[in-house]
């Protein structure tokens, strides 16, 4: 499983990118709200998150059109900002229907807001890149999140949908609305191909109380040594 940091803060970005193990970013239009940042320096921001995960590393930006014309133009300009911007896509007829124009055209989307397995297989088959299925604001309305995650990752891991994305890159699944670390465990135990943590999940899933003891005791051992 790769993991991508749910975020458009560039210090956290900056930090998680430091520890070695980030293969992506994604936002959104209230992860970008968060940074304090404007309208109009909202395509450089995107940029400067690309500059920082580098040219490997896919950076969603999402698109806020509510018709087919507009997302596409959307699309357009914000795959034009870097090469590894994927235009995320809200899962519905209007975004279904702008994701085959982009995906047509060689642009990858993440089909995000995703939440169900029809809309996950509708998702496929307009060509999306990603697909973004949300555990934590299933869990928000008392439903298991991680149930239907799963479902969603096991019924896209029963088709090939090479032929329907861009370049034949295989479809990836990123679990999504992720507040845990223990959502993590489950994500990676049902197969999900990439977790989008927030910073604040990731740095508790590097911690556990025995590491940090077990730290201090070789610590403590190794100054007899001295
Ligand atoms: C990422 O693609 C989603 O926008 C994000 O994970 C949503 O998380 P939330 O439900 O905690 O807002």
């Amino acid at each position: 499983m790769k993991f991508f940091l749910d975020t458009a803060d560039l210090s956290e970005i900056e930090e998680a990118a430091s520890w070695g193990a980030l293969a992506g970013v994604t936002t959104n239009p209230t992860l970008y709200a968060r940074t304090g940042g404007s309208l109009e320096d909202f395509e450089d921001h995107i940029q400067r998150i690309c500059k920082i995960v580098g040219p490997d590393c896919p950076v969603s930006a999402e698109s806020v059109a509510m018709d087919r014309d507009q997302i596409v133009e959307d699309g357009r300009r914000l795959a034009a900002l870097a090469e590894n911007v994927v235009v995320k896509v809200p899962t519905m007829v209007e975004g279904l229907a702008a994701t085959r124009t982009l995906a047509d055209e060689g642009i990858r989307v993440n089909m995000t807001l995703c939440f169900t397995v029809p809309q996950a297989m509708l998702a496929a088959r307009a060509g999306a890149r990603y697909i973004s299925p949300f555990i934590g604001r299933f869990d928000d309305i008392s439903e298991d999140g991680i149930e239907r995650v799963a479902d969603i990752v096991e019924a896209v891991g029963n088709y090939d949908f090479a032929e329907s994305t861009v370049g034949g890159e295989q479809l990836e699944v990123i679990a999504a609305s992720i507040r845990s670390a223990d959502h993590v465990t489950k994500c990676a135990l049902m197969g999900a191909d990439i977790a989008t943590v927030p910073f604040g999940v990731m740095k508790k899933m590097v911690k556990h109380p025995l590491t940090d003891a077990g730290i201090a005791s070789f610590m403590k051992d190794w100054e007899k040594v001295k």
